[in-house]
């Protein structure tokens, strides 16, 4: 016996890279390409360092209120973590408990299934259609939790909210969980059904529509008792995990959400004029109702073409797995960045 032979040995997730090349157009991690509200200056300069020296307030009451009052939920309905991958690890460890398989589809976050791996619980792949739509029947098994994007990543295809109702009122014993990173890009939200549903955790990001990666900040909205032990079982983890710069930095977010707003509509138009140039170009473009597109040209390598634009500092994300090896996911950019691998696109397929 050895000590490796008691280790958690798992095999981590992988993000995206953030590579250091020169000059580079970075469309791999769907970042949004404007920056967060300029409001988050003003408070950046009248940050109080001397509360630095204590511990931040573990509630984040004033963020949480605002965040309530955002939604049109209590603030006993809202939890806060650093992002929304430490608010899902949490999430599983809660929720996700019973003997049965969690469920999750087959294309989707690829973190889903090394948090099952890492607490050793059993999951179930939905195969996806070929078009990447989901179906329902899938939804209408024995299950100790589902979890799915919406919209999906890295497909960008949205369900609808009767969707939803459909598997909340399917599993009634279960937690269903909706992680609605990519939302705010041309979605409907599922919160307002949390007052009907006390079975649907919604997780949002602070890292896509506001512009936030860099700052780490994520949200479940709940019913009161599934937060309340969502923030038993934080607090049996880490009392203080949102620190108190990134409290008042989220907190100017939600109080001028109409820089996010506005700054999500442009994303819109570039991501709609990006799908249409795309699919003149011979891509096969699929639906998207977030901040990127996943997209294949039917003679071209997805692999070769992800290393083309590469070499020519261009980089998006691609997956050395079965389904998707042949797609590309491209973060929308600023239109400059997306007229430049148009361009680059263009040509190359001319060769
Ligand atoms: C579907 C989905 N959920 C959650 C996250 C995690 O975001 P963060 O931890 O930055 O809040 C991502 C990040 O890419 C994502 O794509």
């Amino acid at each position: 016996m050895s000590w490796q032979d008691k280790l958690r040995a798992v095999e981590p997730y992988v993000a995206g890279e953030q590579p250091k090349i020169v000059n580079m157009i970075k469309l791999n991690t769907n970042e949004n390409p404007y920056g967060p509200t300029p409001k988050i200056k003003e408070v950046l300069n009248q940050l109080d360092i001397d509360k630095l020296k204590l511990y931040p307030n573990s509630d984040a009451d004033d963020l949480k209120s605002a965040l309530a009052k955002y939604h049109g939920l209590n603030e006993d309905e809202v939890f806060l973590g650093n992002g929304s991958d430490e608010v899902l690890a949490l999430t599983f460890l809660t929720f996700f408990n019973g003997k049965d398989p969690i469920l999750f589809p087959n294309i989707t976050y690829s973190f889903y299934p090394v948090y099952c791996d890492l607490y050793q619980m059993s999951y179930k792949e939905l195969a996806l259609n070929e078009d990447f739509t989901m179906n329902i029947q899938d939804f209408m098994q024995p299950n100790s939790g589902i979890i799915f994007p919406n919209p999906n990543a890295p497909t960008g295809l949205l369900v609808d909210l009767d969707f939803i109702e459909t598997i909340l009122k399917n599993n009634k014993e279960s937690i269903v969980v909706v992680d609605e990173a990519y939302i705010d890009f041309g979605g409907v939200s599922c919160v307002p059904l949390i007052h009907q549903y006390d079975n649907l955790v919604v997780i949002q990001t602070f890292s896509k529509s506001r512009s936030l990666a860099g700052s780490r900040i994520g949200v479940a909205l709940g019913n009161k008792e599934a937060i309340s032990h969502l923030y038993d079982v934080k607090n049996s983890f880490n009392s203080y995990p949102v620190d108190y710069v990134t409290q008042q930095v989220a907190l100017a977010s939600v109080l001028d959400s109409q820089d996010m707003k506005e700054k999500c509509k442009k994303v819109i138009n570039t991501r709609e004029r990006t799908k249409a140039a795309l699919k003149e170009l011979g891509f096969i473009v699929p639906d998207s109702y977030s901040n990127f597109v996943f997209v294949k040209h039917p003679e071209v390598d997805g692999k070769t073409l992800f290393l083309a634009l590469r070499k020519e500092g261009i980089i998006v994300r691609h997956w050395d797995k079965e389904n998707i090896n042949q797609y590309l996911r491209i973060t929308i950019g600023t239109d400059e960045q997306m007229d430049r691998l148009l361009a680059f696109l263009k040509d190359y397929l001319k060769r």
